[in-house]
Formats: C-alpha cells, sequence, structure tokens
C-alpha cells in the first residue's frame, strides 16, 4: 500500500461489543462471526457455511437497558456498538425415526410422529425468534390441521438452527416437524420432476463414469489445471436456454 493510500484511508470505526459477558473492541463492518474470530475466538463448533445456508450459527443478543432479546445467525449479521451476545450452536431436539416409504402423507401422521405438535399455545415466540424471518407460529397451526403442503412451504426457507425451539413454551421442535411434512410433501405430494428422473437414469446407466474416472487419476496439478482452463461457469444472469460449449454431458 503507498503512503497516500495509507493517509487518505478513513479509520476504521470501532464499536465494544460483549461475548459472553467480556468486552471486545471490533471493526463495526465485521458480522458477528468475523467480530469473534477478531477477538481471538477459533469457531470450531457453531460455524459452517458462513453463508446463511446451514444453520449452525444461531445467535442471541440483547441490548443494554433494553428488555427485548433479538435472534440472528452470526454469519449475517453484522455487530452493533453494545451488542451482548452468546451463541447457541446446537439446541437438543425431540427427532422423530420414520420410514418415508410406509407413511402417509397426513396430518394424522404428522400427530403420529411428533403427538407434541398440538400442545401449541400459538403464543408466537417461535415466528418472532426466527433469523429467517419464517412464520413458524403459522406453518405449526397448519401442521396441527393437518394440511402438510402447507407447512412444507410456509418452512422451506428453515435453515434447522434451532432458535424457535429454544424459545417455545411448549417444548416443540419446530424445525423437525417441518422437515417432516416437507419430506411427506416432495415425496407425495409434488409432481415428479421428469428431467430429474431422466437425468438419475443416465448416472444409473453410466453415463459420467469415464469423466468421473479420469478426475479421480489426476494429479494436483491436472486438476488445477482442469478447474482453471476448461471449467465453464453458468454466468449469473444466464437465461433459461443457457448451455456449456461442451455437451458431451447433458
Ligand atoms: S413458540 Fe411454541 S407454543 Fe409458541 S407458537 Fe411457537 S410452537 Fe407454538
Ligand atoms: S424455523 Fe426455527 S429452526 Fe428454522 S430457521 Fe426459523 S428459527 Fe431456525
Ligand atoms: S455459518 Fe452457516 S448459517 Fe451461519
Amino acid at each position: 500500500m503507498s503512503e497516500k493510500s495509507q493517509s487518505t484511508n478513513p479509520p476504521a470505526e470501532i464499536v465494544p461489543i460483549y461475548i459472553l459477558g467480556k468486552r471486545y473492541d471490533v471493526p463495526a463492518s465485521l458480522t458477528i462471526q468475523k467480530a469473534m474470530e477478531y477477538a481471538g475466538y477459533q469457531l470450531i463448533r457453531g460455524c459452517g457455511c458462513r453463508g446463511g445456508i446451514c444453520g449452525a450459527c444461531g445467535t442471541i443478543y440483547r441490548f443494554p437497558n433494553d428488555s427485548r432479546l433479538h435472534f440472528g445467525l452470526a454469519c449475517q449479521t453484522v455487530v452493533e456498538p453494545n451488542m451482548y451476545l452468546t451463541q447457541i450452536p446446537f439446541f437438543p431436539g425431540n427427532k422423530a425415526v420414520y420410514d418415508i416409504e410406509a407413511i402417509e402423507p397426513t396430518g394424522v401422521e404428522i400427530v403420529r410422529q411428533y403427538p407434541e405438535v398440538v400442545k401449541c399455545m400459538g403464543c408466537n415466540a417461535c415466528t418472532e425468534s426466527c433469523p429467517m424471518d419464517i412464520k413458524v407460529m403459522e406453518y405449526m397451526s397448519a401442521a396441527i390441521n393437518g394440511d402438510v403442503k402447507r407447512t412444507a412451504e410456509l418452512s422451506f426457507d428453515c435453515v434447522m438452527c434451532g432458535l424457535c425451539s429454544s424459545r417455545c413454551p411448549a417444548e416443540e421442535v419446530q424445525y423437525n416437524i417441518a422437515i417432516l411434512a416437507r419430506r411427506l410433501n416432495a415425496k407425495y405430494l409434488t409432481p415428479k420432476a421428469k428431467h430429474l428422473e431422466d437425468r438419475v437414469k443416465q448416472i444409473d446407466e453410466g453415463r459420467y463414469e469415464v469423466m468421473l474416472r479420469d478426475v479421480m487419476k489426476a494429479d494436483p496439478a491436472e486438476l488445477r489445471r482442469l478447474y482453471i482452463e476448461t471449467r465453464q461457469m453458468e454466468p449469473a444472469m444466464a437465461d433459461e436456454m443457457w448451455e456449456p460449449e461442451d455437451k458431451r454431458f447433458l
């Protein structure tokens, strides 16, 4: 960096945050996850995709003189001054074991697998705590009413972080009930995708075997060359009909 650019860069704004009660001064532009690393924490658990998908980084925080609890994903939420925060990387949840081939897509089945579903008292604490802005209470209500499809659709963006469950006075495990509904919906209530069936058949017939064997045989230098020189990525704004130049494996 040149002397000139050093002198013109404004200093980073620093804000205090509290992790497990201890104060750290961190750059205001960081996410909670990066701020924890900046403060010296090594994230071995409670950190996965870093992209708001895996749900491993559920976080609860509060501000001084504010009775409200706040909820977020540490990899997606930017720090704010005087945040008192703690991680909920895992929350124990009741998990039914079922054979999806042997059960039916009905509300009766949901109640059979998760009898506690009917204990929901409609307090809405789950919806208030969901970092994905999912209407959790509504999908629970749909599950109680036996509407498997609506439960599946309303819960589609769930990342299984468990924050809703941590707040539930009825001890529900909303996300496991929802994933049962999504599995039932996908298996029994949604039309089968023809292109997916065709692709699975092609895989079964060994269409990709040669290509995969070639890749597995390649040494790291060759893999690097293939990745840099031959990989063709779909453009971000590709139209629906986009296809790669090499169509041998389509
Ligand atoms: S927090 Fe529990 S009891 Fe309250 S609405 Fe949600 S599922 Fe029902
Ligand atoms: S529904 Fe529950 S488990 Fe799913 S993202 Fe929202 S808070 Fe997390
Ligand atoms: S690390 Fe995966 S959602 Fe935050």
